[in-house]
């Protein structure tokens, strides 16, 4: 967790930019009030009006069935979220480009929702024709390019859920998930590009597959031409099965509780969880989310900067927008290549008036200088927003300025894989924000900071972030493990979803989310376990014990450091150094590279026997100890452990 500078909660509420508000959907603070009091009287029907967003084959009867802690939201009702993300534009959208995109190779596509319809519909009969079912699991693996949003369209058009696994994660982790969700297809490519070179994609998912015997197919899309290992009877190149499929698959009405998707998420222990979402209540609160936070029109180009492979990718780069008919931006590559000016060359040609990214790719930006952003003309955007971590004031200040140009209202959205859809924003016409601050709930979310008893804490005072009442887009469960469920959200404070983030409210009723209170880590916006990057380490033949903390880093939010013990005979060398960290991206990612591995004879316990990460935090971050260390076993580690920071200072 961060430190906080409570000195930021005095600083003055910026009013949205007047031509912003005029024309937006709410247009004031007393607007939205009104809002959050109505559905705080009455969230049922609140949450039916709402409903109403989507187009339902059957409505539904009832609201919610609450038996704590699992929900069914609008049941009865029947849909399907290909139907409300294609189908029902093509009456007047047709030929409105639903996706522009962008490979990072300057090849570019545009699809329009005609298009896309038929795309998604020949997939779907693909899938069909590889025996997958409704309810089946499919995994996909893939770059950003557009087949990545086909293969997502096309699980929901039969009802199959997808297991989208981020493409910079290694053939382990991809097995692990797989194998967790039971998976019975994968579709994947070939390569996909990044800062220039091919990301073997296709070579991960081969070693993975071969660890996961409910794969049967693997669907490859020929992206970068690369030769590839080829399987004769489970592979299958994307283009050879999509010629043959058939350009028309009926959208078949699937229960509001149908699950759609399971993304895995890092959690506390090593083991990833299945975060599990379901059709309706997931769809309805994208597509309103979206329509008022982004405060959507027909005629604007938005650009979500988030990879499919996480959930933002998931509801505001696909469900979200293409509910709402939006057209969309999406590209593959790294930001700064070949230049650092990528992402500004990608607004000014698009004229792109949304853009949602991470505070990361803020504060990069600002370390890269003005220059790569006055060569272009950015008067196109009209919105910012920000997701995935706390974004320091002067980061914000300047995305307000120098991208915004003062104009922009910016949109910091508190949100989580589980809470599926943005919980804690500013509202964009309406909502005079503070810098740093995700300012205050959407209507419909109780979010409160309170104590662990559930109690709540003054203004300006520390607590738990938690939501007091069930809202549709939340995770149904963890796949497969309901009392990790129970155990993770619905047991620290009673009868209320613990978030897992400590935040405080100010006078104002502004929420400042201030990090995680557990073993997660937000990398660069990535979310990772300790964990799990700890039991990559012990992996390792030289590796005898691990410990991983974070520390701040100015850039990526916080950075990894892995204190080692090494094996008997071993001695720590720059090469056993590198080895370690290559291992864990082996293992996990490059994402979970350690910035640092120190080593140590002994890693600082209590007499339990517990990693004290207390301690090995603040070493971290400020290089000494202090505090109480009167449970340590062994007072001398620490004193060592100094001497090796020291040491890995002079390397
Ligand atoms: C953090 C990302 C501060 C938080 C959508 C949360 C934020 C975790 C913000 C979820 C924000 C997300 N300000 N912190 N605006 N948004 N977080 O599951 O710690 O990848 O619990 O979902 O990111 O990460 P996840």
């Amino acid at each position: 967790m961060a430190d906080f500078d409570p000195q930021i909660l005095n600083e003055p509420r910026i009013a949205p930019p007047e031509e912003f508000q005029k024309r937006a959907r709410v247009r004031s603070l007393e607007e939205y009030q009104e809002q959050y009091d109505r559905a705080a009287a009455d969230p049922e029907g609140f949450w039916l009006e709402k409903a109403d967003l989507v187009e339902w084959f059957t409505r539904p009867v009832k609201t919610l069935e609450w038996d704590e802690p699992f929900a069914k939201w609008f049941v009865g009702g029947k849909l399907n979220v290909s139907y409300n993300c294609l189908d029902r534009h093509l009456t007047h959208r047709a030929n409105k480009p639903a996706l522009l995109w962008e490979g990072e190779d300057g090849k570019t596509a545009e699809i329009t929702y005609a298009e896309l319809h038929g795309l998604v519909c020949r997939f779907a009969n693909v899938l069909l024709s590889l025996d997958v079912k409704a309810g089946d699991c499919v995994a996909i693996y893939m770059p950003m390019i557009p087949e990545l949003l086909v293969a997502l369209l096309a699980c929901a058009r039969i009802g199959a859920v997808h297991n989208v696994v981020f493409g910079g994660f290694s053939a382990p982790a991809l097995a692990d998930r797989i194998n967790d969700a039971g998976a019975k297809v994968l579709v994947t490519a070939d390569g996909g590009y990044r800062r220039g070179r091919i990301v073997p994609l296709k070579e991960a998912a081969d070693a993975a597959a071969e660890k996961c015997p409910t794969i049967k197919k693997v669907v490859v899309v020929r992206r970068t031409g690369a030769e590839v290992a080829w399987k004769a009877g489970r592979d299958f190149w994307w283009e050879d099965v999509m010629n043959t499929a058939a350009r028309e698959c009926a959208a078949v009405p699937f229960d509001s509780e149908h699950p759609l998707f399971i993304l895995y998420t890092s959690g506390t222990t090593g083991k990833p969880k299945g975060v599990l979402h379901t059709c309706g209540g997931y769809l309805v609160q994208t597509t309103w989310s979206t329509q008022l936070i982004f405060d959507l029109r027909e005629d604007d180009v938005y650009w979500c900067t988030a990879d499919i492979g996480w959930v933002t990718g998931h509801s505001y780069v696909a469900y979200g927008p293409l509910s709402n008919g939006a057209t969309l931006v999406m590209y593959e590559g790294a930001p700064d290549f070949p230049q650092r000016d990528r992402f500004w060359q990608i607004v000014e040609k698009y004229k792109v008036s949304i853009l949602y990214t991470s505070a990361t790719a803020v504060r990069a930006w600002v370390q890269w200088g003005r220059e790569w952003i006055d060569k272009h003309d950015l008067t196109s955007l009209r919105l910012l927003g920000t997701v995935g971590e706390p974004i320091n004031p002067a980061a914000w200040k300047w995305y307000f300025q120098v991208i915004g140009r003062g104009m922009c209202p910016i949109v910091d959205t508190w949100w989580q894989t589980e809470t599926g859809s943005i919980m804690i924003s500013p509202l964009p016409g309406a909502t005079p924000t503070k810098p740093g601050s995700a300012t205050l709930p959407l209507p419909g979310i109780a979010a409160k900071v309170v104590t662990l008893e559930g109690l709540p804490v003054k203004p300006g005072e520390t607590g738990y972030l938690v939501i007091e009442r069930p809202w549709p887009s939340m995770l149904r469960t963890i796949y497969g493990d309901d009392e990790r469920y129970r155990r993770d959200y619905w047991s620290r404070v009673p009868g209320k979803y613990f978030t897992g983030d400590a935040a405080q409210c100010d006078a104002n009723g502004y929420f400042w989310v201030l990090g995680r209170v557990d073993d997660v880590i937000k990398v660069a916006g990535h979310r990772l376990s300790t964990m799990e990057i700890e039991s990559a380490l012990v992996s390792h033949p030289s590796v005898a014990e691990a410990a991983c903390v974070s520390r701040p880093d100015e850039i990526k939010g916080e950075a990894i450091v892995a204190f080692v013990t090494l094996r008997a005979g071993q001695e720590m060398s720059g090469a056993l150094r590198i080895s370690i960290s290559d291992h864990v991206a082996t293992v996990i990612g490059a994402i979970a590279r350690p910035a640092e591995v120190r080593v140590a004879d002994l890693l600082p316990k209590t007499r339990s026997g517990k990693i004290m990460r207390r301690l090995l935090r603040e070493l971290a971050q400020k290089g000494g100890i202090s505090g109480d260390t009167t449970t340590l076993e062994d007072i001398s580690v620490i004193e060592k452990l100094s001497h090796y920071k020291a040491a890995a200072d002079d390397e």
